[in-house]
Protein backbone atom coordinates (compact mmCIF):
# COMPACT_ATOMS: atom_id res chain seq x y z
CA UNK A 1 0.00 0.00 0.00
CA UNK A 2 1.08 3.73 -0.87
CA UNK A 3 2.27 5.29 2.58
CA UNK A 4 0.80 8.77 3.75
CA UNK A 5 2.76 11.04 5.34
CA UNK A 6 1.97 13.04 8.40
CA UNK A 7 3.00 16.69 8.71
CA UNK A 8 2.41 17.96 12.01
CA UNK A 9 1.81 22.00 12.27
CA UNK A 10 0.40 22.45 16.06
CA UNK A 11 3.99 24.20 16.95
CA UNK A 12 3.44 26.12 13.79
CA UNK A 13 0.12 26.96 12.16
CA UNK A 14 -1.69 25.70 15.33
CA UNK A 15 0.06 28.62 17.72
CA UNK A 16 -1.13 30.97 15.55
CA UNK A 17 -4.75 30.19 17.11
CA UNK A 18 -5.94 33.35 18.76
CA UNK A 19 -4.72 33.63 22.37
CA UNK A 20 -1.97 30.44 22.24
CA UNK A 21 1.47 31.26 23.03
CA UNK A 22 3.45 28.48 24.07
CA UNK A 23 6.67 28.72 26.24
CA UNK A 24 10.06 27.06 24.60
CA UNK A 25 9.49 24.25 27.09
CA UNK A 26 5.68 23.61 26.53
CA UNK A 27 7.19 23.01 22.67
CA UNK A 28 9.37 20.64 23.37
CA UNK A 29 7.36 18.41 25.56
CA UNK A 30 4.30 18.59 22.65
CA UNK A 31 7.44 18.11 19.91
CA UNK A 32 8.56 14.98 22.41
CA UNK A 33 4.77 13.33 22.35
CA UNK A 34 4.56 14.16 18.83
CA UNK A 35 7.56 12.13 18.20
CA UNK A 36 6.00 9.32 20.77
CA UNK A 37 3.00 9.60 18.16
CA UNK A 38 4.97 8.70 14.90
CA UNK A 39 4.50 11.51 13.15
CA UNK A 40 6.59 11.84 9.95
CA UNK A 41 7.39 15.69 10.15
CA UNK A 42 7.41 18.14 12.62
CA UNK A 43 6.56 21.47 11.44
CA UNK A 44 8.16 23.24 14.95
CA UNK A 45 7.80 27.34 14.35
CA UNK A 46 9.05 30.13 12.35
CA UNK A 47 12.35 30.57 13.37
CA UNK A 48 12.63 34.04 12.22
CA UNK A 49 9.63 35.22 13.91
CA UNK A 50 11.20 35.66 17.57
CA UNK A 51 14.04 34.39 19.60
CA UNK A 52 11.72 32.34 21.23
CA UNK A 53 10.72 30.51 17.79
CA UNK A 54 14.40 30.25 17.08
CA UNK A 55 15.58 28.81 20.48
CA UNK A 56 12.54 26.38 20.00
CA UNK A 57 12.68 24.93 16.86
CA UNK A 58 16.41 24.64 17.42
CA UNK A 59 15.73 22.77 20.75
CA UNK A 60 13.30 20.36 19.08
CA UNK A 61 15.76 19.87 16.16
CA UNK A 62 18.90 18.85 18.50
CA UNK A 63 16.57 16.91 20.82
CA UNK A 64 13.71 14.94 19.38
CA UNK A 65 14.72 12.03 17.19
CA UNK A 66 12.46 10.57 14.55
CA UNK A 67 10.93 12.91 12.68
CA UNK A 68 11.75 15.03 9.99
CA UNK A 69 12.04 18.29 11.87
CA UNK A 70 11.14 22.01 9.63
CA UNK A 71 10.90 25.49 10.50
CA UNK A 72 9.21 28.02 8.30
CA UNK A 73 10.63 30.83 6.43
CA UNK A 74 9.36 33.36 3.78
CA UNK A 75 11.07 33.26 0.45
CA UNK A 76 13.49 36.01 1.97
CA UNK A 77 17.12 35.12 2.05
CA UNK A 78 17.47 36.24 5.51
CA UNK A 79 14.30 34.08 6.73
CA UNK A 80 15.48 31.07 4.79
CA UNK A 81 19.26 31.17 6.74
CA UNK A 82 17.83 31.61 10.28
CA UNK A 83 15.60 28.42 9.38
CA UNK A 84 18.34 26.42 8.45
CA UNK A 85 20.11 27.78 11.48
CA UNK A 86 17.45 26.19 13.39
CA UNK A 87 17.04 23.14 12.30
CA UNK A 88 20.35 22.51 10.90
CA UNK A 89 20.68 20.07 14.21
CA UNK A 90 18.03 17.08 13.63
CA UNK A 91 18.84 14.14 12.02
CA UNK A 92 16.18 14.79 9.45
CA UNK A 93 16.47 18.75 8.67
CA UNK A 94 13.94 20.36 6.01
CA UNK A 95 13.48 24.02 5.03
CA UNK A 96 9.72 25.10 4.80
CA UNK A 97 9.18 27.82 2.32
CA UNK A 98 5.73 30.28 1.15
CA UNK A 99 4.78 32.82 -0.99
CA UNK A 100 1.32 33.66 -1.61
CA UNK A 101 0.40 33.55 -5.31
CA UNK A 102 -3.03 34.32 -5.81
CA UNK A 103 -3.87 37.92 -7.23
CA UNK A 104 -5.28 39.27 -4.13
CA UNK A 105 -2.08 38.10 -2.08
CA UNK A 106 0.46 38.99 -4.85
CA UNK A 107 -1.50 42.66 -5.05
CA UNK A 108 -2.64 43.64 -1.63
CA UNK A 109 -0.13 41.41 0.57
CA UNK A 110 2.96 41.13 -1.43
CA UNK A 111 2.55 44.59 -3.34
CA UNK A 112 4.45 43.04 -6.21
CA UNK A 113 3.60 41.22 -10.17
CA UNK A 114 3.62 37.47 -10.89
CA UNK A 115 6.93 37.75 -12.55
CA UNK A 116 8.49 38.77 -9.26
CA UNK A 117 7.07 35.75 -7.43
CA UNK A 118 8.32 33.44 -10.38
CA UNK A 119 11.66 34.62 -9.78
CA UNK A 120 11.49 34.60 -5.75
CA UNK A 121 10.17 31.59 -5.59
CA UNK A 122 13.22 29.97 -7.89
CA UNK A 123 15.60 31.83 -5.97
CA UNK A 124 14.36 31.11 -2.59
CA UNK A 125 14.23 27.36 -2.98
CA UNK A 126 17.59 27.05 -4.83
CA UNK A 127 18.78 28.58 -1.67
CA UNK A 128 17.34 26.72 0.47
CA UNK A 129 18.18 23.88 -1.66
CA UNK A 130 21.87 24.85 -1.18
CA UNK A 131 21.24 24.61 2.68
CA UNK A 132 19.03 21.97 3.86
CA UNK A 133 18.97 18.03 2.40
CA UNK A 134 15.10 18.86 1.89
CA UNK A 135 13.21 21.91 1.10
CA UNK A 136 9.13 22.24 0.98
CA UNK A 137 7.45 24.82 -1.18
CA UNK A 138 3.95 26.04 -0.58
CA UNK A 139 2.46 28.48 -2.50
CA UNK A 140 -0.12 30.16 -0.03
CA UNK A 141 -3.45 30.61 -1.19
CA UNK A 142 -3.00 28.64 -3.82
CA UNK A 143 -6.55 27.37 -4.20
CA UNK A 144 -7.75 30.98 -5.30
CA UNK A 145 -4.46 31.12 -7.78
CA UNK A 146 -4.91 30.35 -11.44
CA UNK A 147 -4.22 27.32 -12.45
CA UNK A 148 -1.92 28.44 -15.47
CA UNK A 149 0.19 30.45 -13.04
CA UNK A 150 0.19 28.41 -10.36
CA UNK A 151 1.53 25.53 -12.88
CA UNK A 152 3.83 27.89 -13.47
CA UNK A 153 4.97 28.53 -9.68
CA UNK A 154 4.82 24.51 -9.04
CA UNK A 155 7.36 23.81 -12.41
CA UNK A 156 9.98 26.79 -11.52
CA UNK A 157 9.54 25.65 -7.57
CA UNK A 158 10.39 21.70 -8.43
CA UNK A 159 13.09 23.12 -11.20
CA UNK A 160 14.67 24.59 -8.32
CA UNK A 161 14.66 21.65 -6.28
CA UNK A 162 11.99 21.39 -3.84
CA UNK A 163 11.23 17.88 -3.05
CA UNK A 164 7.65 18.45 -1.25
CA UNK A 165 5.17 20.77 -2.87
CA UNK A 166 2.12 21.60 -0.32
CA UNK A 167 -0.90 22.93 -2.18
CA UNK A 168 -2.57 25.24 0.63
CA UNK A 169 -6.31 25.87 1.05
CA UNK A 170 -4.85 28.95 2.80
CA UNK A 171 -8.76 30.42 3.34
CA UNK A 172 -10.51 27.46 3.41
CA UNK A 173 -12.36 27.68 0.63
CA UNK A 174 -12.19 24.66 -1.56
CA UNK A 175 -14.52 21.67 -1.75
CA UNK A 176 -13.47 18.05 -1.57
CA UNK A 177 -14.66 17.60 -5.75
CA UNK A 178 -13.67 20.87 -6.94
CA UNK A 179 -9.90 20.35 -5.19
CA UNK A 180 -9.55 16.89 -6.43
CA UNK A 181 -9.82 18.40 -10.03
CA UNK A 182 -7.91 21.20 -9.09
CA UNK A 183 -4.63 18.96 -8.06
CA UNK A 184 -4.89 16.58 -10.81
CA UNK A 185 -5.15 19.45 -13.34
CA UNK A 186 -1.97 20.70 -11.91
CA UNK A 187 -0.19 17.51 -12.12
CA UNK A 188 -1.15 16.95 -16.03
CA UNK A 189 0.35 20.72 -15.86
CA UNK A 190 3.36 20.09 -14.68
CA UNK A 191 4.37 16.42 -14.97
CA UNK A 192 7.88 16.34 -12.93
CA UNK A 193 5.32 16.79 -9.90
CA UNK A 194 5.20 13.16 -10.13
CA UNK A 195 8.92 12.54 -8.69
CA UNK A 196 8.24 14.77 -5.82
CA UNK A 197 6.26 14.53 -2.97
CA UNK A 198 3.19 16.58 -3.60
CA UNK A 199 1.65 17.71 0.24
CA UNK A 200 -2.05 19.33 0.86
CA UNK A 201 -2.47 22.17 3.73
CA UNK A 202 -6.34 22.81 4.25
CA UNK A 203 -8.11 25.09 6.46
CA UNK A 204 -10.93 24.34 8.12
CA UNK A 205 -13.26 27.78 7.37
CA UNK A 206 -15.88 25.88 6.10
CA UNK A 207 -15.47 22.42 7.95
CA UNK A 208 -13.93 20.73 4.94
CA UNK A 209 -10.07 20.81 5.77
CA UNK A 210 -10.35 16.82 6.69
CA UNK A 211 -12.63 16.18 3.71
CA UNK A 212 -10.55 18.15 1.28
CA UNK A 213 -7.71 16.40 2.53
CA UNK A 214 -8.90 13.48 2.31
CA UNK A 215 -9.88 14.35 -1.54
CA UNK A 216 -6.33 15.26 -1.84
CA UNK A 217 -4.86 11.60 -0.70
CA UNK A 218 -7.02 10.01 -3.64
CA UNK A 219 -5.38 11.64 -6.29
CA UNK A 220 -1.87 10.85 -5.06
CA UNK A 221 -1.01 13.47 -1.94
CA UNK A 222 1.89 12.11 -0.33
CA UNK A 223 2.15 13.95 2.35
CA UNK A 224 -1.20 15.66 4.48
CA UNK A 225 -0.55 19.09 7.09
CA UNK A 226 -2.49 18.54 10.45
CA UNK A 227 -2.48 19.74 13.70
CA UNK A 228 -3.62 18.23 16.81
CA UNK A 229 -7.20 18.75 17.89
CA UNK A 230 -7.50 20.72 14.51
CA UNK A 231 -5.85 23.86 15.54
CA UNK A 232 -4.44 26.37 13.58
CA UNK A 233 -5.64 30.40 12.43
CA UNK A 234 -9.04 31.08 12.59
CA UNK A 235 -10.99 27.95 12.21
CA UNK A 236 -8.06 25.94 12.49
CA UNK A 237 -6.01 22.92 10.40
CA UNK A 238 -7.30 19.72 9.58
CA UNK A 239 -7.34 17.44 12.64
CA UNK A 240 -4.59 15.23 12.60
CA UNK A 241 -6.86 12.84 14.70
CA UNK A 242 -9.29 12.51 12.51
CA UNK A 243 -7.00 12.44 9.04
CA UNK A 244 -4.88 9.32 10.50
CA UNK A 245 -7.93 7.66 11.69
CA UNK A 246 -9.88 8.18 8.51
CA UNK A 247 -6.94 6.80 6.85
CA UNK A 248 -6.42 4.32 9.86
CA UNK A 249 -10.00 3.07 9.31
CA UNK A 250 -10.50 3.23 5.58
CA UNK A 251 -7.59 1.89 4.43
CA UNK A 252 -9.45 -0.71 1.97
CA UNK A 253 -11.23 2.70 0.60
CA UNK A 254 -8.11 4.95 0.24
CA UNK A 255 -5.65 2.24 -0.50
CA UNK A 256 -3.09 4.11 1.17
CA UNK A 257 -1.67 3.24 5.15
CA UNK A 258 -0.01 5.54 7.78
CA UNK A 259 3.12 5.33 10.09
CA UNK A 260 1.12 7.10 12.77
CA UNK A 261 1.33 4.83 16.24
CA UNK A 262 -2.79 5.56 16.39
CA UNK A 263 -2.51 4.76 20.35
CA UNK A 264 -0.94 7.04 21.18
CA UNK A 265 -3.95 10.00 19.85
CA UNK A 266 -5.86 10.13 23.16
CA UNK A 267 -2.28 11.31 25.02
CA UNK A 268 -1.38 13.80 22.26
CA UNK A 269 -5.06 15.00 22.30
CA UNK A 270 -5.25 15.50 25.85
CA UNK A 271 -1.60 16.81 26.25
CA UNK A 272 -2.25 19.80 23.26
CA UNK A 273 -5.36 21.00 25.10
CA UNK A 274 -4.10 20.80 28.33
CA UNK A 275 -0.93 23.01 27.30
CA UNK A 276 -2.79 25.45 24.82
CA UNK A 277 -5.99 25.89 27.16
CA UNK A 278 -8.54 24.91 23.57
CA UNK A 279 -10.61 22.46 25.34
CA UNK A 280 -12.16 19.60 23.09
CA UNK A 281 -16.10 19.62 22.32
CA UNK A 282 -17.62 17.00 23.60
CA UNK A 283 -18.82 15.30 20.41
CA UNK A 284 -15.46 16.29 18.46
CA UNK A 285 -14.78 13.12 16.36
CA UNK A 286 -12.34 10.35 17.77
CA UNK A 287 -11.02 12.17 20.86
CA UNK A 288 -14.28 14.39 22.08
CA UNK A 289 -15.58 12.74 25.89
CA UNK A 290 -18.61 11.26 23.84
CA UNK A 291 -16.82 9.87 20.76
CA UNK A 292 -17.35 6.49 22.38
CA UNK A 293 -20.22 6.87 24.15
CA UNK A 294 -23.20 5.01 23.49
CA UNK A 295 -26.29 6.68 25.13
CA UNK A 296 -29.48 5.02 23.30
CA UNK A 297 -30.72 1.85 24.60
CA UNK A 298 -30.67 0.15 21.46
CA UNK A 299 -27.00 0.83 20.85
CA UNK A 300 -25.38 0.39 24.29
CA UNK A 301 -27.54 -3.32 24.00
CA UNK A 302 -26.16 -3.47 20.64
CA UNK A 303 -22.61 -2.74 21.78
CA UNK A 304 -22.93 -5.25 24.96
CA UNK A 305 -23.67 -8.01 22.28
CA UNK A 306 -20.97 -7.01 19.77
CA UNK A 307 -19.12 -4.14 19.46
CA UNK A 308 -18.98 -3.94 16.11
CA UNK A 309 -22.87 -3.20 16.30
CA UNK A 310 -22.37 0.51 16.90
CA UNK A 311 -18.04 1.15 16.84
CA UNK A 312 -16.07 1.46 14.10
CA UNK A 313 -13.04 1.55 15.37
CA UNK A 314 -12.25 0.79 19.37
CA UNK A 315 -11.09 3.08 22.28
CA UNK A 316 -8.17 0.64 22.31
CA UNK A 317 -7.25 2.12 18.93
CA UNK A 318 -6.85 5.59 20.25
CA UNK A 319 -5.28 4.63 23.75
CA UNK A 320 -8.21 5.28 25.63
CA UNK A 321 -8.01 1.91 27.55
CA UNK A 322 -9.28 3.69 30.55
CA UNK A 323 -7.07 4.51 32.51
CA UNK A 324 -5.67 3.04 35.76
CA UNK A 325 -2.86 5.13 37.05
CA UNK A 326 -3.51 5.82 40.90
CA UNK A 327 -1.05 7.56 42.98
CA UNK A 328 -0.89 8.20 46.87
CA UNK A 329 0.85 9.96 49.03
CA UNK A 330 3.27 7.34 49.77
CA UNK A 331 4.32 7.04 45.96
CA UNK A 332 7.94 8.33 45.28
CA UNK A 333 9.49 10.47 42.35
CA UNK A 334 10.26 7.27 40.17
CA UNK A 335 6.43 6.35 40.49
CA UNK A 336 5.52 9.67 39.10
CA UNK A 337 7.92 9.94 36.57
CA UNK A 338 6.99 6.89 35.23
CA UNK A 339 3.00 7.54 35.51
CA UNK A 340 3.58 10.90 33.78
CA UNK A 341 5.68 9.08 31.22
CA UNK A 342 2.80 7.12 30.16
CA UNK A 343 0.53 10.27 30.18
CA UNK A 344 2.82 11.55 27.19
CA UNK A 345 5.11 13.91 29.72
CA UNK A 346 8.76 13.71 29.81
CA UNK A 347 9.22 15.70 32.84
CA UNK A 348 13.00 16.03 34.33
CA UNK A 349 15.33 17.65 36.36
CA UNK A 350 13.74 20.71 38.11
CA UNK A 351 10.28 21.01 36.81
CA UNK A 352 10.08 17.08 37.83
CA UNK A 353 11.16 18.03 41.17
CA UNK A 354 8.57 20.87 41.01
CA UNK A 355 5.82 18.50 39.71
CA UNK A 356 6.98 15.93 42.47
CA UNK A 357 6.41 18.85 45.29
CA UNK A 358 2.77 20.06 43.76
CA UNK A 359 2.07 15.79 43.60
CA UNK A 360 3.09 15.89 47.32
CA UNK A 361 0.90 18.84 48.45
CA UNK A 362 -2.54 17.83 46.69
CA UNK A 363 -1.81 13.81 48.08
CA UNK A 364 -1.88 15.03 51.29
CA UNK A 365 -5.46 16.17 51.00
CA UNK A 366 -6.79 13.88 48.36
CA UNK A 367 -7.46 10.06 48.71
CA UNK A 368 -5.73 9.12 45.51
CA UNK A 369 -4.23 11.30 42.65
CA UNK A 370 -5.50 10.64 38.90
CA UNK A 371 -4.38 10.24 35.54
CA UNK A 372 -6.49 13.61 35.29
CA UNK A 373 -4.89 15.18 38.19
CA UNK A 374 -0.82 14.66 37.42
CA UNK A 375 -1.67 15.55 33.77
CA UNK A 376 -3.27 19.10 35.00
CA UNK A 377 -0.15 19.30 37.11
CA UNK A 378 2.77 18.22 34.34
CA UNK A 379 0.98 20.48 32.53
CA UNK A 380 1.07 23.67 34.86
CA UNK A 381 4.03 23.16 35.60
CA UNK A 382 5.63 22.65 32.28
CA UNK A 383 4.49 26.06 31.53
CA UNK A 384 5.19 27.64 34.70
CA UNK A 385 8.35 27.70 33.95
CA UNK A 386 10.18 31.13 32.60
CA UNK A 387 8.36 32.96 35.08
CA UNK A 388 9.83 35.65 36.93
CA UNK A 389 6.68 36.68 38.94
CA UNK A 390 6.10 33.88 41.77
CA UNK A 391 2.62 34.07 43.54
CA UNK A 392 3.97 33.86 47.60
CA UNK A 393 0.77 33.90 49.97
CA UNK A 394 -2.30 35.76 49.52
CA UNK A 395 -5.06 35.91 52.15
CA UNK A 396 -8.65 37.30 51.18
CA UNK A 397 -11.78 38.68 53.69
CA UNK A 398 -14.67 38.10 51.58
CA UNK A 399 -18.54 38.16 53.07
CA UNK A 400 -22.12 38.42 51.37
CA UNK A 401 -23.20 42.93 50.84
CA UNK A 402 -19.84 44.28 51.07
CA UNK A 403 -16.25 44.76 49.07
CA UNK A 404 -13.85 41.97 49.28
CA UNK A 405 -10.40 42.81 50.52
CA UNK A 406 -6.97 40.83 49.39
CA UNK A 407 -3.30 41.16 50.24
CA UNK A 408 -0.54 39.36 48.00
CA UNK A 409 3.13 38.62 48.31
CA UNK A 410 4.87 38.38 44.76
CA UNK A 411 8.10 37.74 44.18
CA UNK A 412 10.49 38.45 41.33
CA UNK A 413 13.40 36.90 40.15
CA UNK A 414 15.85 39.85 40.25
CA UNK A 415 13.68 42.80 42.19
CA UNK A 416 12.69 40.98 45.23
CA UNK A 417 9.53 40.97 46.94
CA UNK A 418 6.47 42.94 46.87
CA UNK A 419 2.57 43.09 48.83
CA UNK A 420 -0.06 44.65 48.18
CA UNK A 421 -3.52 44.99 49.39
CA UNK A 422 -6.90 46.07 47.02
CA UNK A 423 -10.47 45.75 47.45
CA UNK A 424 -12.72 44.03 44.53
CA UNK A 425 -16.32 42.39 43.54
CA UNK A 426 -15.63 39.31 45.33
CA UNK A 427 -12.67 37.42 46.31
CA UNK A 428 -11.17 36.81 42.78
CA UNK A 429 -11.36 40.69 41.55
CA UNK A 430 -9.97 42.20 44.66
CA UNK A 431 -6.74 39.47 44.52
CA UNK A 432 -6.29 40.77 40.75
CA UNK A 433 -6.25 44.17 41.79
CA UNK A 434 -4.12 43.03 44.57
CA UNK A 435 -1.93 41.62 42.14
CA UNK A 436 -1.92 44.38 39.52
CA UNK A 437 -0.60 46.81 42.96
CA UNK A 438 2.03 44.18 44.09
CA UNK A 439 3.93 43.52 40.21
CA UNK A 440 3.17 47.92 39.04
CA UNK A 441 1.53 46.05 35.89
CA UNK A 442 -1.98 46.71 34.98
CA UNK A 443 -3.97 43.83 33.08
CA UNK A 444 -7.86 44.13 32.14
CA UNK A 445 -9.30 40.39 32.80
CA UNK A 446 -11.30 39.76 28.80
CA UNK A 447 -11.56 35.70 29.63
CA UNK A 448 -12.17 33.93 33.03
CA UNK A 449 -13.11 29.73 33.01
CA UNK A 450 -13.07 27.73 35.90
CA UNK A 451 -13.19 23.71 35.66
CA UNK A 452 -12.71 21.04 38.28
CA UNK A 453 -10.03 18.53 37.04
CA UNK A 454 -11.99 15.62 38.66
CA UNK A 455 -15.34 14.77 40.55
CA UNK A 456 -15.38 15.01 44.31
CA UNK A 457 -15.27 17.39 46.87
CA UNK A 458 -11.54 17.18 47.15
CA UNK A 459 -11.05 18.05 43.22
CA UNK A 460 -8.43 20.50 41.54
CA UNK A 461 -9.58 23.04 40.24
CA UNK A 462 -8.27 24.73 37.05
CA UNK A 463 -8.68 28.26 36.03
CA UNK A 464 -8.04 29.71 32.56
CA UNK A 465 -7.46 33.60 32.17
CA UNK A 466 -7.22 36.10 29.42
CA UNK A 467 -5.58 39.34 30.23
CA UNK A 468 -5.02 42.11 27.85
CA UNK A 469 -2.12 44.29 28.75
CA UNK A 470 -1.24 47.06 25.97
CA UNK A 471 -4.02 46.10 24.11
CA UNK A 472 -2.49 42.43 23.36
CA UNK A 473 -4.43 39.79 25.22
CA UNK A 474 -2.28 37.11 27.31
CA UNK A 475 -3.57 33.99 28.64
CA UNK A 476 -2.41 31.98 31.76
CA UNK A 477 -3.77 28.52 33.71
CA UNK A 478 -3.67 27.99 37.61
CA UNK A 479 -4.52 24.78 39.33
CA UNK A 480 -5.08 24.68 42.77
CA UNK A 481 -7.66 22.92 45.48
CA UNK A 482 -8.28 26.31 46.46
CA UNK A 483 -10.26 27.84 43.27
CA UNK A 484 -9.24 31.43 44.42
CA UNK A 485 -5.45 30.34 44.62
CA UNK A 486 -5.86 28.64 41.06
CA UNK A 487 -7.08 32.10 39.79
CA UNK A 488 -4.07 34.30 41.34
CA UNK A 489 -1.62 31.52 40.06
CA UNK A 490 -3.30 31.76 36.56
CA UNK A 491 -3.21 35.72 37.06
CA UNK A 492 0.45 35.64 37.60
CA UNK A 493 1.30 33.68 34.42
CA UNK A 494 -0.51 35.58 32.25
CA UNK A 495 1.82 38.67 33.49
CA UNK A 496 4.66 36.55 32.84
CA UNK A 497 3.81 35.67 29.91
CA UNK A 498 3.22 39.39 28.81
CA UNK A 499 6.41 40.47 30.71
CA UNK A 500 8.67 37.86 28.66
CA UNK A 501 7.69 39.48 25.87
CA UNK A 502 6.22 36.15 24.38
CA UNK A 503 3.48 36.79 21.74
CA UNK A 504 2.32 33.83 19.38
CA UNK A 505 3.87 33.00 16.11
CA UNK A 506 2.48 36.10 14.68
CA UNK A 507 3.30 36.71 11.02
CA UNK A 508 6.43 38.66 10.59
CA UNK A 509 6.47 41.34 8.56
CA UNK A 510 8.77 41.90 5.46
O1 LIG B 1 -2.26 28.35 5.35
C1 LIG B 1 -1.18 28.50 4.74
O2 LIG B 1 -1.14 28.89 3.57
C2 LIG B 1 0.05 28.23 5.46
C3 LIG B 1 1.30 28.14 4.64
C4 LIG B 1 2.46 28.74 5.32
C5 LIG B 1 1.54 26.73 4.23
O3 LIG B 1 0.03 27.99 6.65
ZN1 LIG C 1 -2.04 27.38 7.27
Amino acid sequence: MRRVEIFDTTLRDGEQSPGISLSVEEKVEIAYQLARLKVDVIEAGFPITSEGDFESVSRIAAEVDGPTITGLARVHEADIVRAWEAVQWSRRPRIHTFVGTSDLHIEHQMQSDQEDILQRTGEAVRHAKSLAPEVEFSPMDATRTEIGYLAEVVRIAVEAGADVVNIADTVGYTTPVEFAAFLRELQERVPELTERTLSVHCHDDLGLAVANSLAGVVVGAGQIEVAVNGIGERAGNASLEEVVMALATRGDHYGVEVGTETRQISNTSRLVSNITGYEIPPNKAIVGRNAFAHESGIHQDGVLKDRRTFEIMTPEDIGLEGNNIFLGKHSGRHALKDALEELGYSLDGEVLKRAFVRFKEIADHKKSVTAADLEAIAADEVGSFEGKFVLGSFRVVAATGRQSRAAVTISHAERGTFEAEAEGEGPVDSVFRAIDAATSIKGRLTDFRTDAVTGGKDALGEVRVTVEFEDREYSGRGLSQDVVEAAARAYVRAVNVYTAGRVGAAWATP
